[in-house]
């Protein structure tokens, strides 16, 4: 059956290279969140700082389509777009030093060693997340899988181009003033949550 999202999903431009600059409306700077969901995060983060722009890629259809929507229904449509996209192919069309922040949060909700293989931060998405990320700009990944954070951070080790402060990358406290809705819950179920935090050399 087709998915009735397939004709209506918002889908970026055309074309080789896009500047993230070009999507939004926004004079201050962009983050990028990749597979935003159902958006809460986005949202919360607009609140908090008035001037920033956001770009969200979320592989769902379905909810690229509705938040996308919410966000021009809540007059926040200029700063803010969510394109029913591929982050592992779309960041790759970015522009250099673009985004200010790329946020990733739960990304990988599976526990299993046999899912490794899957994560979204695989297939070169973080080489062009280094690409793509200004100097001094933000890595932030939060999942409550405990397995997965010693993945990323072991991933993340690799690469030269980020830095952390203090002894490791582990933070306690998210620092954006803004929750992702698996976040919510996590909290609410009384879950731990692992952030890792970054910074673009
Ligand atoms: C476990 S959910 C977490 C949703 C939200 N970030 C949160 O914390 O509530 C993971 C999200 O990433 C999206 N996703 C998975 N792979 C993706 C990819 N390659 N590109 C964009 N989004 C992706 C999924 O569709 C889903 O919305």
């Amino acid at each position: 059956m087709k998915n009735p999202y397939s004709e209506i999903a918002p889908r970026l431009p055309e074309g080789e290279r896009l500047d993230p600059r070009s999507l939004v409306a926004s004079a201050g700077p962009i983050e990028l969140e990749i597979g935003p969901g159902r958006g809460g995060f986005l949202f919360e983060r607009l609140a908090v700082e008035p001037a920033l722009g956001m770009i969200g890629l979320e592989i769902r259809l379905k909810w690229a389509s509705i938040v996308d929507r919410k966000l021009r229904e809540q007059g926040l449509g200029q700063r803010a777009r969510v394109f029913a996209e591929d982050a592992r192919r779309a960041v790759a069309r970015f522009t250099d030093a673009s985004v200010s922040a790329v946020h990733l949060n739960f990304p990988d909700p599976w526990w299993k060693k046999r899912h490794e293989k899957r994560i979204v931060l695989g297939d070169g998405l973080l080489g062009e997340i280094v690409r793509v990320l200004r100097p001094g700009g933000a890595m932030f990944i939060q999942t409550d899988v405990s397995e997965r954070a010693d993945l990323y951070e072991a991933l993340f080790k690799a690469r030269p181009e980020f830095s952390f402060s203090g002894q490791s990358a582990r933070i306690e406290h998210n620092p954006f003033g803004a929750r992702s809705p698996r976040e919510h819950r996590a909290i609410a179920d009384g879950l731990p949550i692992y952030r890792l935090y970054y910074e673009r050399r």
